[in-house]
């Protein structure tokens, strides 16, 4: 609701993931499911440049079982598209991706602000 996908729109989701993850966006009609690593069961980031279109409005990596999806090409063909990241780090806590935390940035993924993957909470909170 908060990234207002509307009728048309396609959210890149992994092709395994947690229901209520997909659901969020199946009921919208929006879900393009991109197949995952063998490695990681994470998705495969070599695989969603080839599920973009332009139609695509986010991308919504879900880091499974406290590891991390690979961020760095996540944000990479994010910001050459303009899409959004909703990072799924329900199953991240006390997980981390080179040194930031899974589910600080998680918590933090509705703001604005700190929608870049990676951006550690300051000390003042903010
Ligand atoms: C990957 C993942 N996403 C999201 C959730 C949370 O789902 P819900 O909000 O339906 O409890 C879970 C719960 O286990 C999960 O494992």
């Amino acid at each position: 609701m908060l990234l207002d996908i509307k009728s048309g729109d396609e959210v890149i989701l992994p092709s395994y993931t947690f229901v209520s993850t997909a659901n969020a966006f199946v009921r919208r009609g929006a879900a393009v499911f991109v197949d995952i690593r063998e490695d990681t069961l994470n998705i495969d980031e070599q695989l969603i440049e080839a599920a973009f279109t332009q139609r695509t409005r986010a991308i919504v990596p879900v880091h499974y079982a406290g590891v991390s999806c690979e961020m760095d090409s996540v944000v990479e063909i994010a910001e050459r598209h303009n899409l959004k990241i909703v990072e799924d780090a329900a199953q991240g806590i006390m997980a981390s991706y080179k040194g930031a935390r899974l589910a600080i940035s998680a918590a933090s993924a509705f703001m604005k602000r700190k929608h870049q993957f990676g951006r550690r909470r300051q000390p003042s909170g903010k």
